[in-house]
């Protein structure tokens, strides 16, 4: 009796939020699934149930991400979603020790990751990287995060060029704002706000359909590149208020 193969993903930043729903759906779907994260309570607590291995790292620290995901095996995909969030309050008095901090867990983190998983992945497997609208439009106390993301976004664009012809294809992924813990410590109003269990759908079908971007929702993707067409002089001012010179 022939047996399918049963599809394999590596999920990181899977203990929480976004990941943690990707973690049960792929798992529930049937995928065997590699867990990751940086704290190994937490990661048993909120995945071991579901599964297969997982594989503890903190995503700044490239020597514990490369002999983590050594020898994992053939993927069929990753998506390196692991990620923080942290605002500059005070930009005259720039926190570079904080950029820092975002930058490597985000940005450093997945150069890490790329660095193990790669020469791994097989032709026909596919590489996903979880960058963020906010990359379409510069926001307000953002300069930590959306430098990490639009850096994210290149490396996505640019990689899709390269392994193209080792047969790896590249999704970047920029969700709307996902009602997650990470979003949970914001203060300000989150429109079009959505649940993980929604943003893990519109990801899973996506890269099922093999989209290369992955950008949701669309009614507020069309409102960020609406209002990012403007002048930035408007844009500046309706976020910045007057400028004093
Ligand atoms: N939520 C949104 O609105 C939104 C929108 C756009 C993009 N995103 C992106 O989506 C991804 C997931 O975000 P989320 O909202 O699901 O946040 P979350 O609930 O805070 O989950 C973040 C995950 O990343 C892990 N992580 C953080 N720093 C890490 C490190 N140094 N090493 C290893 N793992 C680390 C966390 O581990 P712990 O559980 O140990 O903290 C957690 O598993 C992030 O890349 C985020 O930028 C989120």
């Amino acid at each position: 009796m022939s047996q399918t193969k049963r599809q394999r993903v590596l999920i990181t930043g899977a203990s929480s939020g976004i990941g943690l729903q990707l973690v049960h759906d792929y798992a529930a779907a049937g995928w065997e699934v590699l867990a990751s994260g940086r704290n190994a309570d937490k990661l048993d607590d909120s995945c071991g149930a579901v599964a297969a291995q997982l594989l503890v790292a903190d995503s700044s620290d490239r020597d514990a991400v490369l002999s983590t995901f050594a020898d994992i095996g053939e993927l069929d995909l990753a998506i390196l979603n692991a990620g923080t969030c942290e605002y500059i309050d005070d930009a005259r008095h720039f926190d570079s020790a904080l950029f820092k901090r975002v930058i490597d867990t985000n940005l450093n983190g997945t150069a890490y990751c790329l660095e193990a998983l790669l020469p791994q992945l097989p032709r026909g497997s596919r590489i996903a990287l979880m960058s963020s609208t906010s990359t379409l439009l510069p926001f307000s106390r953002a300069e930590a995060y959306g430098a990490s993301k639009a850096a994210m976004d290149y490396l996505a664009n640019s990689l899709r060029i390269d392994l193209r012809r080792h047969g790896i294809a590249v999704s970047l992924i920029r969700p709307c704002f996902v009602d997650t813990p990470l979003t949970a410590r914001n203060t300000f109003a989150m429109p079009g706000i959505i649940s993980v269990a929604r943003a893990s759908a519109i990801i899973r079908r996506q890269l099922a359909r093999g989209r290369d971007e992955i950008n949701f929702t669309r009614p507020f993707v069309a409102f960020l590149r609406l209002v990012a067409w403007l002048p930035s002089a408007l844009n500046n001012r309706l976020q910045g208020g007057k400028q004093r010179l």
